[in-house]
């Protein structure tokens, strides 16, 4: 059975105090939850990661990621961090190709394979995102969009990676808007993804792997898209910075 997953994705939001308190107060909200099969991953920003892993690291329920990481091993990247500082305080797990970064940070999918890579080799579980802009699928390019994507970033991979990786996919015109995919879209969608999968690396990866949706999930919204067979969860980036809803999200999906 696949696994669920509900991430929140903090982005460049609150200090180290306000990151301590949200940890604690979804640690406290989830006490009383069934959250069988399902990982429920944050993601601080890089200086909040170890107050936070501190804070909550002895509350298996919540894993830590990183919001990003360099492909080189150490190094002159002013500004950057590598993949064995964020495994140095217990982190591993880290997003990558989030949106935000391929439009502000330049990341192209050249760069993005290789940090999948270095973070293989790290043994680190990857979120990876992707998805296409209103443009794409305005003009009905949204599924080579993302095939190219998946295909440029992820298709040299053994099919024994992908225990390693979770997909997310963010149209990126629903992210941060209040727009959101249908749930249809979403499914269309992910059953696409899951297709790819499976006549590149075979029927069995492609049913393990968890494919995420992102962009404007609430907990109004939540439960219609969880339900769809091939959506396994969420990335959350807006609804992830309160802590009661976001609860509401991970009971969305039992
Ligand atoms: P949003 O962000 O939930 O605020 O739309 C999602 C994301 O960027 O991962």
């Amino acid at each position: 059975m696949r696994t669920k997953i509900v991430a929140g994705n903090w982005k460049m939001n609150l200090d180290v105090e306000a990151s301590k308190k949200l940890a604690m107060d979804i640690s406290t909200d989830i006490q009383n939850l069934e959250t069988n099969n399902t990982r429920i991953i944050i993601a601080p920003t890089f200086t909040n990661l170890y107050p936070v892993i501190n804070l909550v690291g002895m509350d298996t329920r919540i894993e830590i990621a990183a919001q990003n990481m360099h492909q080189a091993k150490s190094g002159a990247y002013t500004g950057e961090i590598a993949a064995d500082m964020i495994q140095s305080i217990g982190v591993n797990t880290v997003i990558l190709g989030h949106s935000e970064r391929r439009t502000y940070f330049n990341e192209t999918d050249k760069a993005l394979a290789e940090k999948v890579n270095t973070a293989l080799q790290n043994r680190m579980d990857v979120i990876f995102c992707f998805g296409e802009v209103l443009e794409d699928r305005q003009q009905n390019n949204h599924f080579s969009i993302v095939e190219i994507q998946l295909k440029k970033a992820l298709f040299h991979l053994k099919p024994q990676d992908w225990k390693h990786i979770i997909l997310a996919y963010e149209p990126v015109w629903a992210i941060g808007t209040g727009e959101t995919a249908t749930p249809e879209q979403a499914q269309e969608m992910h059953a696409f993804i899951r297709n790819l999968l499976s006549a590149k690396f075979g029927e069995n990866v492609a049913q393990e792997v968890s494919i995420l949706y992102g962009g404007s999930v609430k907990p109004a919204n939540a439960k219609e898209i969880f339900s769809k067979p091939d959506v396994d969860g969420g990335l959350i980036g807006g609804a992830a910075l309160h802590s009661q809803d976001f609860t509401a999200l991970i009971q969305a999906i039992q």
